[in-house]
């Protein structure tokens, strides 16, 4: 089994011990300036007390672990922990070969979250505005507005489906103010994709200088038929910047290392404001994490069938969620979510906070089966009477 490997010993207690040398240790006055709400920050730490013993539901990770060889890989690394210019692992390359761009293609960041404020960076000078739908990955569209710009947000369609005819209306409408147009997808909160022709509209309506930000943080959990990833238009020169990280899939949000991928004149625009101070660890952990192919399948795989299987229970227990290919849902609680998220939390569960205008949805991350059935469990404590009953047949065939 994955998580009592001796590999994962030794690294866990290398690390320990380098984090105990550091000094490091937990800062009250982060928690208390913590408003409602608010989205924390990677490396932020969490404020409940007992977070080792909770379900862990709210952030959309990986529950299982980093793979044995990348635990292996990050281990190796950590020789390196004394020094300034060491060396990478040749992870650039790897991530350039992995997609069959050039390292000239590639910008690294401190999580794909990095690369995704380098573009706001790079992209809003001159106060220009960033189009996307609302809710999505709010994120960008706080550090546009940090960055003295604005945000146009389309609102999603009522099937929840992110409106790609209301974005490039908005984008053409605001042309000579727009700085790029953010697309993630899947999108996060809805666990929904942008379908591939929809994506090739956009790109081929919008006026040809708008950077298109094409998020896929999700992408590896992806089964649809429907969806295709966007690096082949960063291939084909288009001004695309594709977003991946290794904080899902590969498990590694605690240790920061995502990427961009563009034609080179948008890469040289970003990389004077940042995405290179990464740890010596991550840089071979990812390198290991693109050949572990078996372990990616694996943790797809498990994800599926536990959301799946979560969600079934949901709908039979009579509530709407929104179909998701990510390692997350939504589900309509038909209430306020802010104190639903404190009745869990009462009950040893983490679950999403609120993501207006959709203030009744209740966004859960896919955890480790024991997390699963806690969160359902108290589900049914929460809401014993059940939602909206499903038409007879239904509830007879679920
Ligand atoms: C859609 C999306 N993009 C980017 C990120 C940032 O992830 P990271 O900085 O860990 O790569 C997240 C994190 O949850 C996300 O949901």
């Amino acid at each position: 089994m994955i998580l009592d490997s001796a590999t994962r010993r030794t690294f866990m207690g290398s690390l320990a011990a380098a984090l105990g040398l550091a000094g490091l240790r937990p800062s009250l006055e982060v928690f208390a300036q913590n408003r409602e709400g608010r989205q924390r920050q990677p490396g932020e730490e969490h404020p409940e007390e007992d977070y080792d013993n909770m379900a862990k539901l709210a952030n959309n990770e990986n529950c299982w672990g980093p793979s044995d060889a990348v635990l292996k890989a990050m281990n190796d690394g950590l020789k390196y922990a004394n020094r300034y210019q060491y060396p990478s692992g040749g992870i650039v390359e790897a991530i350039a070969k992995h997609h069959g761009v050039k390292p000239e293609n590639v910008l690294l960041g401190a999580g794909s979250g990095e690369v995704l404020k380098i573009v706001g960076e790079a992209f809003l000078l001159d106060h220009k505005k960033c189009v996307g739908v609302d809710p999505s990955y709010d994120s960008v569209y706080r550090y546009v507005t940090n960055s003295k710009a604005d945000a146009i947000k389309v609102p999603l369609l009522k099937d929840y489906r992110m409106d790609v005819p209301g974005i490039i209306r908005a984008a053409k409408m605001n042309y000579r103010d727009v700085g790029f147009v953010y697309i993630c997808n899947p999108n996060n909160p809805t666990g929904n994709i942008i379908p591939k022709q929809e994506i090739k509209m956009l790109l081929d309506t919008i006026p040809g200088d708008v950077p298109v930000l094409i998020d896929e943080a999700y992408h590896h959990f992806v089964t649809s038929s429907d969806y295709a990833t966007s690096v082949p238009y960063v291939l084909e020169g288009r001004p695309v910047i594709v977003t991946r990280t290794f904080s899902k899939i590969a498990a590694l949000a605690g240790m920061r290392l995502g990427y961009g991928l563009a034609p080179k004149e948008l890469i040289e625009r970003m990389r004077p404001f940042g995405g290179g101070g990464l740890n010596a660890m991550v840089k071979y952990g990812g390198v290991a994490a693109l050949k572990d192919t078996a372990y990616e399948k694996k943790v797809k795989q498990m994800t599926t069938d536990l959301r799946e299987k979560t969600t079934k229970d949901l709908r039979a227990w009579g509530y709407e969620v929104i179909p998701s290919e990510t390692n997350f849902f939504m589900v309509n609680v038909g209430r306020d979510v802010t104190q639903v998220a404190e009745d869990f939390k009462k009950r040893q569960v983490l679950v999403g906070r609120k993501f207006p205008p959709m203030n009744n949805w209740l966004r859960v991350s896919v955890g480790t089966e024991p997390e699963m059935s806690k969160f359902t469990a108290a589900f049914k404590e929460i809401f014993p009477a059940g939602g909206i009953k499903p038409a007879k047949k239904e509830a007879a065939s679920s």
